[in-house]
């Protein structure tokens, strides 16, 4: 019989704590989740309208081992000397926060003697699919997060290249600061995701935001609704302006995702990190499959799509069977883009 491998993954880049064990049998191209924790801080930051830094690490250090425990018991792991490889989120993120889970695994790896692997937050969410899909290669894969949006072509495993990237905000931090413009709640994706169906998306006009190439930019489209809500003043519709502004965002994300399927030939897409649980944005990828225009797409389930420790999990596993160990001496990383392997287009 071949041999178990057991992953224990951590995962506190920003604002969620999550631990995820996952197991596989030698040879497999993947492990598969036996359990996950996430403890979400939305208490925490949900005053401020905003995530606080130092909020944000004192609560991951707060409830980490709680959902250590959590994970333990339910995936029936008695002895943490029964793990293979200890994972963690090494970049980018919030250094105060991404300490904490890594200080976490490197512990454990020095303790148990086990390999200790250090992970690309992005390159994560670039593998959360394979958590509850089995794909097929090639495919367009869209990163859109609180914190990132990136588009990417996916080859193969661990064989990937970025094709895009945002110049100044993320997708989610373009809602997040729209919503809190609009005096809505934190975070500000699923407020106006929930308002917008009741809106009228044409109410309000937003310019088509050009870019070079397949490069995104969300900060105009702020602009303009700061000036659309100072023009509007007491007059402003709520449901209006919430459907105005993320049909603008998500035009945006469509119009690019458009140009790399010509660009690239590949018309199967994927949609992975938070703003992938947007209603209207599924809606529109089910419109372009329908009129032909993407072959099919494809999202993890919600769980999945904001950040958790199984896609961790995942990379750090993949990474793991090639031998790929990271040093107990490494540090964490604020900023960081997502190694790319040289294509041919
Ligand atoms: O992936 P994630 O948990 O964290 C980062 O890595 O950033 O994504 C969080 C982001 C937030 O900006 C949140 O507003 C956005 O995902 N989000 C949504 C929706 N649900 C979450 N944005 C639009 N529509 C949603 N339904
Ligand atoms: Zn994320």
């Amino acid at each position: 019989m071949s041999k178990v491998i057991q992953i224990l993954a951590f995962e506190s880049s920003c604002d969620d704590t999550s631990v995820a064990l996952l197991r596989a049998r030698e040879g497999d191209l993947k492990p598969s989740v036996v359990s996950m924790a996430i403890q979400s801080q939305f208490d925490v930051h949900e005053k401020f309208g905003g995530v606080v830094p130092e909020l944000a690490s004192r609560a991951h250090l707060k409830n980490l081992f709680p959902c250590l425990k959590k994970v333990m018991a339910e995936g029936e792991l008695q002895k943490l000397s029964e793990v293979d490889c200890f994972v963690s989120t090494q970049e980018p993120g919030l250094i105060g926060c991404l300490l904490i889970g890594h200080s976490a695994a490197k512990t454990l790896s020095f303790i148990y003697d086990r390999p200790f692997v250090g992970c690309n937050h992005i390159e994560g969410h670039l593998m959360s699919i394979h958590l509850d899909h089995t794909m097929a290669f090639p495919y367009l894969a869209l990163v859109v997060s609180g914190g990132h949006t990136s588009l990417f072509v996916v080859r193969g495993w661990d064989d990937y290249e970025q094709l895009g990237v945002t110049l100044d905000d993320a997708a989610g931090e373009a809602f997040d600061k729209g919503a809190k413009l609009l005096g809505l709640g934190f975070p500000g994706g699923p407020e106006i995701d929930r308002l917008a169906i009741q809106g009228n998306s044409s109410k309000y006009r937003f310019g088509r935001v050009q870019t070079k190439e397949l490069n995104f930019s969300f900060s105009g489209i702020k602009s303009e609704l700061v000036r659309i809500h100072q023009r509007e003043g007491s007059q402003l519709s709520l449901v209006d302006a919430a459907a105005s502004y993320q049909s603008a965002i998500l035009r945006h994300l469509i119009e690019k995702i458009e140009a790399a399927v010509e660009f690239t030939g590949v018309s199967n897409l994927v949609i992975v990190g938070g703003v992938a649980r947007n209603s209207e944005l599924r809606r529109r990828l089910a419109e372009l499959k329908s009129q032909n225009r993407l072959k099919n797409w494809y999202a993890p389930k919600p769980e999945y799509c904001t950040d958790n420790a199984a896609m961790i999990g995942v990379l750090g596993y993949r990474k793991f069977i090639q031998g790929q160990f990271s040093d107990l001496s490494s540090d964490v990383k604020a900023t960081v883009r997502p190694k790319r392997k040289p294509q041919s287009l």
